[in-house]
């Protein structure tokens, strides 16, 4: 009964519709083994975000839970299985001609691997020159050149003039994803999908490019969605925007609230055995002292394509009783923007 009934509550991340995800679920069909056999990979399942203009959600969980399928939903790159993309309270869908345009435009995503996603063979120009020029930000390379300096300006890769001829192999790691993240503003974007974006980076950087990208949040509103499976990033990025940081798990956001409520007032035994999990730079250390390990079932996640009656985490869990494993809990908003998905959470 409780798997066919499901009716998650939408979390709100600050007001207006510019980006909804409606009872979103993204299922892959995978074949595996000697014989080739057909699984369904449920990567995600009835999400249901809705997103207002200038507004930041901060997506973490472990590798494989979902979080890049959610960012490629949102920037319209992977069609949801079953529901709906909203944008500005339309079905993406139904949007066609100059609507369909403003939202790709409107909407901008940033890779994980800067290695992959910068064309080898062209230059920081080209590179930046190609949507300026498809988008009608200019006409021809002459007018692009004032436009790309100071694209390479706004993100901190100077003096420009030094750059601007470069290939990808002759920038850093860090230079890349400036890059990458000057790419994504030269189309004046409104949201950006930044997934992973820092992983790939020296740890000393970081904090210098989160800082860039929180900027651009101040200066020009833009909103982003920030993926990470690090919570002291996580928390950094969602504390100086005023954002919501959701937990995934197995396909499904498992709680959502804003970054103190979530670290200093976990609910779910995943964020609980997370926050545990994640060394002292997470909180004040007496705060850490008070907070015990949880003693979690089995390290492993389990696999994408195992089935797993009733909750997700139930393999896992210290807690699981026999409701957990016949009914899955729907994610609800037990205080106000304070979102769980558990059956021990009254
Ligand atoms: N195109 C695809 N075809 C088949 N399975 C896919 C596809 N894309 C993703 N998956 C599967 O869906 C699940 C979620 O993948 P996703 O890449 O969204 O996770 P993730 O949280 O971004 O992981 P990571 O932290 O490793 O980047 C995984 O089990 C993955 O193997
Ligand atoms: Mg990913």
């Amino acid at each position: 009964m409780g798997e066919k009934l499901r009716v998650t509550q939408k979390i709100r991340v600050g007001t207006g519709d510019f980006v909804e995800l409606d009872n979103v679920s993204v299922y892959f069909q995978i074949r595996k083994g000697l014989l080739k056999r057909i699984f369904v990979v449920r990567a995600l399942e009835n999400i249901n975000i809705a997103i207002g203009e200038h507004s930041v959600l901060v997506i973490v969980g472990e590798s494989g839970c979902g979080k890049s399928t959610l960012g490629r939903v949102v920037a319209g790159l992977q069609p949801p299985s079953h529901g709906r993309l909203l944008f500005r309270g339309k079905d993406v869908r139904s949007l066609k001609g100059r609507e369909y345009r403003e939202f790709r435009r409107s909407i901008q995503l940033v890779h994980q691997d800067p290695y992959s996603s910068l064309n080898p063979t062209k230059t920081v120009f080209d590179i930046l020159y190609s949507p300026l020029k498809y988008w009608g930000y200019v006409k021809n390379k002459d007018e692009a050149l004032e436009k790309i300096l100071e694209l390479l300006e706004s993100v901190k890769v100077t003096p420009p003039e030094e750059y601007i001829f470069r290939y990808p192999h002759q920038l850093s790691g860090g230079e890349k994803q400036r890059i990458a993240l000057a790419r994504a503003l030269s189309v004046k974007p409104r949201f950006i999908v930044a997934d992973e974006v820092i992983s790939a980076i020296d740890v000393s950087l970081r904090i210098d490019l989160m800082n860039l990208m929180i900027d651009f949040w101040r200066k020009y509103g833009i909103g982003y969605l920030f993926i990470t499976h690090e919570l002291a990033s996580a928390r950094y990025f969602a504390e100086l925007t005023g954002g919501i940081i959701a937990v995934m798990y197995l396909g499904r956001v498992v709680e959502a609230a804003p970054p103190r409520k979530l670290i200093f007032n976990p609910l779910h035994p995943y964020t609980k055995a997370l926050i545990a999990a994640t060394p002292e730079l997470l909180m004040d250390l007496s705060e850490l002292r008070k907070k015990k390990p949880l003693p979690l079932k089995s390290v492993d996640i389990p696999s994408a394509t195992k089935y797993i009656p009733g909750c997700k985490f139930n393999t896992r869990c210290p807690f699981a009783d026999r409701r957990c494993l016949d009914e899955e809990p729907m994610l609800r908003e037990v205080e106000p923007g304070h979102y769980v998905a558990c059956h021990k959470v009254l």
